[in-house]
């Protein structure tokens, strides 16, 4: 693999320039495909925690794996790394003016006003709201060998998210048409064909975005009208500090991409969960036991109770995270860790890489909730 330079940096400037390879080879695409953690690995041993490589649809891509690259990204101290035009690329299509499209004032402005849609207080009440459905539908799912169940619980999620999050009694055909304009929006961001070409998973993509918004606009009048628990209704309500609400547009944009990066996330997390539960029965014995003891309704004050699931959950994140990387271009020249990277440059941080290093975990390719002990806390 032949090493190029994404850049020289400019003179006296004492920065590095990042090395990295123009197109990947066969290999690493299989590996980015199948085991991104092992592609990423690998490319730290070339070219160490920061390398770029040519992405076909983002052309040169810097990836920051290191601890402190991905903070450097995440932090953004700078204000050099702008998020829009990062995840723009990729999901701006169908999540546009999501509060992770937004970047500097702007999205200051608005995750302050989404923020009193997440007090403690909201929180309770979404949490008391969606007890009953989770309890109920988790009696539901089905037992026995063949069950997708990615598939049941995204059913669920989404479920949660028109009953809980949009407070709306609709009939099981309507949620069935929600949730598949849903699922056909997220599936189009990773699109190849990226044109609206009938029969193509972006050309699905548009119809659901249309659907999605003509739904949450049918609705939004009575949301307006009467104040009620969801986060519907709470963000019809919210207002600024200089007392400005969101507009329809901005209410609607916001749903559909809280929505979804709630739901998705959520969905994969505990399927990712109940894939180590499946290999680890020892874990699933240990975490009965421990529900068993606590009190059979679940409130927010009582949820950290529930230690062993906590500690399943934190391992299955590490293991197999939802997001993965950190999506941004440089709006500026500017610099990760002595490194030189040029305005315009894309930048995908990646958390993931942190997750397997042994540096940072012991064995980290093996599951272990209790490296997340108090005793352990690795
Ligand atoms: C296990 C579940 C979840 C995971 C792993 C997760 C992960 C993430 C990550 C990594 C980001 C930052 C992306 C970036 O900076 O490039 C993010 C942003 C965001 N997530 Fe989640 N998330 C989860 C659940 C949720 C839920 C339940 C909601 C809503 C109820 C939500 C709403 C958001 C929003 C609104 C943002 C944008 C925040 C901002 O730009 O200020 N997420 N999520």
């Amino acid at each position: 693999m032949r090493s190029r330079v994404l850049a020289q940096p400019p003179a006296g400037s004492g920065l590095k320039p990042i090395h990295g390879t123009y197109l990947p080879t066969p290999r690493e695409v299989l590996w980015a495909l199948r085991a991104p953690e092992k592609a990423i690995a690998r490319r730290r041993e070339l070219f160490g925690d920061i390398s770029f490589m040519y992405s076909p649809l983002e052309g040169k891509l810097v990836n920051p794996a290191g601890p402190d690259g991905c903070a450097a990204v995440a932090l953004n101290k700078d204000k050099a790394f702008a998020s829009e035009p990062g995840w723009g690329l990729m999901i701006g299509r169908f999540f546009r003016r999501g509060l992770l499209l937004m970047d500097f004032d702007e999205h200051r402005y608005h995750r302050l006003i989404l923020q009193q849609a997440f007090t403690a207080d909201q929180l309770r009440g979404y949490l008391a709201q969606m007890q009953p459905m989770v309890r109920q539908r988790i009696a539901e799912l089905p037992v026995g060998d063949g069950i997708r169940i990615h598939h049941e619980l995204k059913k669920l999620t989404l479920d949660i998210a028109l009953e809980s999050f949009l407070g709306l009694k609709i009939s099981r055909a309507e949620a069935d048409r929600v949730n598949k304009a849903f699922i056909d929006c997220v599936q189009a961001c990773l699109a190849l064909i990226r044109y609206d070409v009938p029969g193509t998973r972006w050309s699905r993509g548009l119809a659901g975005r249309r659907e999605l918004e003509e739904f949450l606009r049918r609705h939004l009048p009575a949301k307006r009208a009467a104040r009620t628990p969801d986060l519907f209704s709470t963000l019809c309500h919210l207002n600024s500090e200089e007392g400005h609400g969101l507009t329809d547009d901005e209410i609607i944009d916001h749903l559909i991409f809280v929505l979804m990066a709630a739901h998705d996330t959520s969905t994969i997390t505990l399927a990712t969960m109940t894939y180590y539960l499946a290999r680890h029965p020892e874990w699933q014995e240990r975490a009965r036991a421990q529900s068993r003891e606590l009190p059979a309704t679940i409130t927010y004050d009582t949820l950290p109770d529930h230690t062993l699931l906590d500690r399943i959950m934190k391992e299955s994140l590490r293991l197999n995270p939802p997001v993965p990387g950190l999506v941004r271009q440089a709006i500026e020249d500017t610099e990760i860790d002595g490194y030189f990277i040029p305005k315009g440059t894309r930048v995908t941080a990646m958390p993931l890489a942190n997750h397997y290093n042994p540096d940072l975990w012991t064995a980290p390719e093996t599951f272990d909730p209790d490296r997340f002990s108090d005793e352990r806390a690795e």
